[in-house]
């Protein structure tokens, strides 16, 4: 036997250094989920607490136990909440770490805690908390986004910017008419979270492994005692649904998808051909060769997380599709998508939120941007239709020949001299000026849901009210 293979304590010289305690040791290191799931620490002692509450009001503890056990797991959240949850990958996951613990603390009693119970449901159970904690959370934080949004809609229900579609100039806006466009794809993801919530409001605890248990428990107790508004009423499908983190994923993507959205746009009109915007100082950084430069970094970054917050949903969607019932392994994994798309979504309302309300927007940049690309090219064709009687078609082919001229002169629609205009079309007369400003284009589109101001204002009005913010 060679030097070298003795040092290997006589295992695979290939691979056998990583595995000086044989396979036992990937295997710990693999069961554990204590690294990620102590996070759910104050969710498993609540549940734990209802439990034992519930055991001992059932008789099924007595109450001298039921009560010794509660103040031991109110000792042991104590030591969590100043050293932190210790980590011994030995105990796997956080329920064994706590039922561990207990036992130094207060002895055989703590035995009983796990009656009537299995890490399937306790597990199902804290994570159903921690996942409705996470919707309230993205709810708040949409609605301070929301507010930031109104806010500065309201003071720009006038401002004049350009219109895009295929992010060509198209017609006229107001800057608080763009802006509202995002308070309602927030009010869509805030409703997603409490259809999502609403949903997830049931109790599994009590579910036991899988199939409920003989002991005889009141599981409308625990519900209610947890806060969910009844029992899940089926004890396989208790143990084995992630529906509720699916959910929250599905809602937290479709609200990235927004965030990233608005966030590049954010990013185009800080950009110099642009500079629609300048970015908070506090939202930005620089470059470290380039003096001059102030980069949209958390923007981008918003834009980039978004991703990372899909990736999150496809991840667990793709860890449950093959599951048979009841509980598997595989769907220890639920967390760690979850506990990622969380933080990086709550990042991402933050900056999102401070950069709506810290943004310096240049209306005078974004006015005179929307005097380019014959903006109101679509305000000469409605004037044929409406002061000339002619079909839409028609009037659409006459402004197109004065798009031509003005581009081959070099001039805005609205700088043709009156007679190049009626040599095009001799219905044309002087009134058409006043419908080709900015002004007049944006005033003019006074439908439900338009940009004019009045309407803007009308809808800045409604949110505030909703927002109860009025
Ligand atoms: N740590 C496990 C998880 O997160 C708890 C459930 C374990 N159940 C089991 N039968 N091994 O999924």
């Amino acid at each position: 036997m060679s030097k070298r293979e003795d040092s290997t304590g006589g295992s695979n010289s290939m691979w056998g250094g990583r595995f000086a305690e044989g396979p036992a040791a990937i295997m710990r290191e693999i069961n554990a989920s204590i690294p990620f799931d102590k996070a759910l620490w104050r969710q498993d002692i609540a549940a734990s607490k209802a439990h034992v509450a519930m055991l001992g009001a059932q008789g099924i503890v007595s109450a001298e136990d039921s009560a010794l056990i509660s103040g031991g797991l109110d000792q042991v959240a104590a030591e969590y909440e100043q050293q932190g949850v210790p980590e011994d990958w030995d105990l796997e996951d956080i329920h064994m770490t706590t039922e561990s613990r207990l036992a130094e603390l207060i002895g055989p009693a703590a035995g009983r805690l796990h009656t009537a119970r299995s890490r399937n449901d306790q597990v199902a159970t804290d994570f159903r908390l921690w996942v409705r904690d996470a919707m309230d959370q993205a709810d708040a934080g949409l609605k301070a986004l929301q507010i930031a949004l109104v806010t500065r809609a309201g003071e720009h229900a006038a401002s004049i910017m350009p219109g895009f579609t295929h992010l060509q100039t198209a017609q006229p806006v107001t800057l608080g008419h763009h802006l509202m466009a995002y308070y309602e794809m927030t009010a869509r993801d805030r409703s997603r979270f409490a259809d999502a919530r609403a949903r997830a409001d049931q109790s599994p605890l009590g579910a036991a492994a899988l199939a409920g248990t003989g002991f005889p428990i009141d599981r409308q107790a625990t519900a209610r005692a947890l806060g969910f508004a009844e029992p899940t009423r089926n004890s396989l499908d208790s143990v084995s649904d992630r529906d509720f983190a699916l959910d929250y994923l599905m809602a937290a993507a479709q609200t990235a998808l927004h965030l990233s959205r608005l966030a590049e746009e954010f990013i185009i009109w800080a950009s110099q051909p642009f500079g629609f915007v300048t970015l908070p100082d506090s939202l930005s950084t620089g470059s470290s060769i380039m003096p001059q430069k102030k980069n949209p970094d958390a923007a981008e970054l918003v834009r980039g997380h978004a991703g990372r917050i899909v990736g999150s949903l496809t991840s667990l969607m793709i860890t449950m599709k093959g599951l048979p019932l009841a509980y598997s392994k595989d769907m220890q994994d639920d967390k760690p998508p979850v506990f990622e798309a969380a933080g990086l979504l709550t990042l991402c309302l933050a900056a999102m939120t401070g950069m709506v309300a810290g943004a310096t927007f240049r209306t005078d940049r974004m006015r005179a941007a929307a005097e380019l690309g014959y903006a109101t090219a679509t305000d000469l064709a409605d004037w044929l239709v409406r002061q000339a009687g002619i079909p839409f078609r028609e009037a659409h082919h006459i402004t197109g020949a004065a798009v031509k001229l003005a581009e081959s002169k070099g001039l805005a629609i609205d700088r043709l001299p009156l007679s190049e205009l009626r040599a095009i079309d001799e219905r044309i007369d002087e009134r058409v000026y006043d419908a080709l400003s900015a002004e007049a284009s944006v005033a003019a589109r006074a439908s439900y849901g338009g940009t004019a101001p009045d309407q803007v204002r009308a809808r800045v009005a409604e949110a505030r009210l909703a927002l109860g913010l009025e």
